[in-house]
């Protein structure tokens, strides 16, 4: 078998033929967890009414959104109709959550056209003032995209804003303080990382370089997404801004890592994508968790029961 048996599904329109029978939701429609836990969407994320009936009458007091910057933004809409696209789906998503809320976004920039849509988003965000700004983090990927002549692309960024008075607790990584450690000197004594701080590890600040990007060997991997993210990533988040219990919201569900980093720490997600088979993708992942213990497919994929484990006939691969 290969080792990413599919490809990206949002681009095969002959495996999108087969698949879409077997997804269990169409534009409009809810899933609810049988376990009572979470609820997955198949929704338009600038659509309130859509959104509404995900949300019912629950709050989010943390959003993490993950807009499909590459592909709208770039290819199918020039940046000002995507920005005001982004506008809709912020607005729909601060309606719907806690007067006390955190809002992540993750955002591309593309260093050949100025940087876009990172300066726009932020400019929109202020114009908006419905969240205040908090923290830039950049996260560094393994792979990334240059030339011999540019430095090379590694970085993905996050941005994190809050209105009211949100929760929020300091996180550690597992790096070692001792590692990244420097002397200070205390009362003309040289004191050492370990004396100072009760952790032994250190706070990852706003550059996190000990995040493993998701692909193929990895556990997690979800074949046929395009644009995981690392439950790693999300787990920091949860930890972070929100509680055992807490509603958690994220409109572009995709692979499903935040509603599968919910589950992992007993939150309670929202979560929805307008294309019915990334719907499907983040329920069977939850369900695969839930019997099996394991957090994606390494050497298969979530429609084996559809398309057979070994895939190596389909077209594209
Ligand atoms: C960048 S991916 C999200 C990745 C996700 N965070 C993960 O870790 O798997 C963006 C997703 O947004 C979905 N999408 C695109 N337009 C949308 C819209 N208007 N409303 C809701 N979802 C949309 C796409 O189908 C895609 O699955």
């Amino acid at each position: 078998m290969k080792n990413n048996p599919l490809p990206r599904l949002d681009e095969d329109p002959v495996l999108r033929e087969q698949l879409l029978p077997h997804c269990r939701l169409s534009l409009g429609e809810v899933w609810q967890d049988p376990a009572g836990r979470h609820r997955v969407a198949c929704a338009d994320a600038t659509n309130e009414s859509q959104v509404r009936s995900l949300i019912c009458n629950d709050h989010a007091s943390l959003a993490i959104q993950d807009p499909p910057y590459n592909l709208i933004a770039f290819d199918l809409r020039n940046i000002d109709s995507f920005i005001e696209w982004c506008a809709d789906w912020v607005r729909v998503s601060a309606q719907v959550m806690s007067p006390d809320a955190a809002f992540y976004v993750w955002l591309g920039a593309d260093q050949n056209q100025h940087f876009q849509p990172l300066p726009q988003f932020m400019m929109l965000m202020q114009q908006l003032n419905l969240f205040e700004s908090r923290s830039f983090i950049s996260m560094r990927n393994q792979r990334g995209y240059g030339t011999q002549k540019n430095w090379m692309a590694v970085r993905q960024e996050l941005l994190y804003y809050v209105r009211g008075n949100p929760f929020f607790e300091v996180q550690y990584t597992d790096i070692p303080k001792i590692l990244r450690g420097y002397y200070k000197n205390i009362n003309g004594r040289k004191t050492e990382n370990l004396e100072r701080g009760r952790s032994e590890n250190i706070r990852p600040g706003n550059v996190w370089v000990d995040v493993q990007q998701v692909f193929y060997r990895m556990e997690e991997n979800v074949s046929g997404c395009y644009a995981q993210k690392p439950l790693k990533s999300i787990e920091r988040i949860l930890l972070a801004s929100s509680q055992p219990e807490d509603y958690v919201l994220d409109l572009f569900a995709h692979s499903g890592s935040t509603l599968l980093a919910c589950e992992r720490l007993q939150r309670r997600c929202l979560t929805s994508d307008l294309d019915p088979i990334y719907c499907e993708i983040a329920i069977r992942r939850l369900e695969h968790y839930r019997e099996t213990g394991k957090t994606g497919w390494q050497n298969g994929h979530p429609f084996e029961d559809v398309l057979g484990g070994d895939t190596e006939h389909l077209p594209n691969n």
